[in-house]
């Protein structure tokens, strides 16, 4: 089985067995003592945080339909739809869109199981808006690159993504640090989660410089980097950066 088809599975198992800790790795989003609410709740304070950036940087995104990238459970999925007019949420994993189907709390949102490696079930410029957080790094490479690319293909002239990618070294690729790095990262640490009893999920980072020409050999304008409050402070070793990028009018 290779690395791509590893996180399917894994999350195909993660969703059946704890979806909501699958999403934030926290014991109080375990099913026995979760509070919905609460969980919930994250997504809308995260997504109106976003909403009222994009307000004060003056950017003018329609407020048409918009993607969810890696929807999981639908936490944020369903906070987008206060904004837009229909919300698609996407995820490799078909037990976390049943979930996302049975925990739906807006009637303007859709979920949608999707298990190729890119987003070819997408038209050209069909998503006024993209939002994806925690699910690139998810996601090994070329595959990760893919959609990366691919989210400048449907995003439609005028529009904008955010999405979230843990920064990393640049390594040239096929080099030897390159492929030391990925063995690392797709065998030895899911390797070690197995036999500590835990899901074998894969973190991955693509270097800064790597993701901005990715965005701009796609036709993407990159509007801003910034790193995640939260994560900023806390460790030295996971650096999640936010992209923020526009598809300029035609
Ligand atoms: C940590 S969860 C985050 C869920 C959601 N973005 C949130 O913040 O609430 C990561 C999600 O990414 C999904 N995922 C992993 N690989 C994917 C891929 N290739 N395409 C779509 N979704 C993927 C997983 O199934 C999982 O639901």
């Amino acid at each position: 089985m290779n690395a791509f088809s590893k996180t399917e599975s894994a999350y195909e198992k993660f969703g059946a067995d704890e979806p909501f800790y699958a999403v934030l790795t926290e014991e109080k989003y375990k099913r026995k003592q979760l509070d919905q609410e609460l969980f919930f709740g994250t997504g809308e304070e995260l997504l109106a945080l976003q909403m009222q950036l994009i307000q004060d940087r003056k950017i003018d995104v329609p407020r048409g339909t918009a993607l969810d990238f890696g929807c999981g459970v639908g936490r944020l999925t369903n906070a987008m739809a206060t904004y837009f007019d229909e919300v698609v949420g996407v995820d490799i994993s078909s037990t976390m869109i049943s979930n996302a189907n049975q925990l739906k709390r807006r009637s303007n949102c859709t979920f949608q199981v999707n298990k190729r490696a890119d987003l070819s079930v997408f038209e050209d410029d069909q998503f006024d808006f993209i939002y994806s957080d925690i699910t690139i790094q998810h996601i090994p490479s070329p595959q990760s690159e893919n959609y990366i690319r691919d989210f400048f293909r449907v995003l439609a002239p005028g529009g904008l993504a955010i999405f979230l990618v843990p920064d990393g070294p640049v390594l040239r690729p096929n080099s030897l640090p390159a492929r030391l790095d990925k063995f690392y990262r797709e065998q030895v640490r899911p390797f070690h989660k197995r036999i500590r009893g835990k899901y074998e999920v894969q973190v991955h980072r693509i270097s800064q410089h790597r993701v901005e020409t990715l965005i701009e050999e796609s036709g993407g304008e990159i509007i801003s980097v910034e790193s995640h409050p939260r994560w900023a402070q806390r460790s030295k070793r996971y650096k999640p950066l936010y992209y923020w990028a526009s598809k300029p009018l035609s």
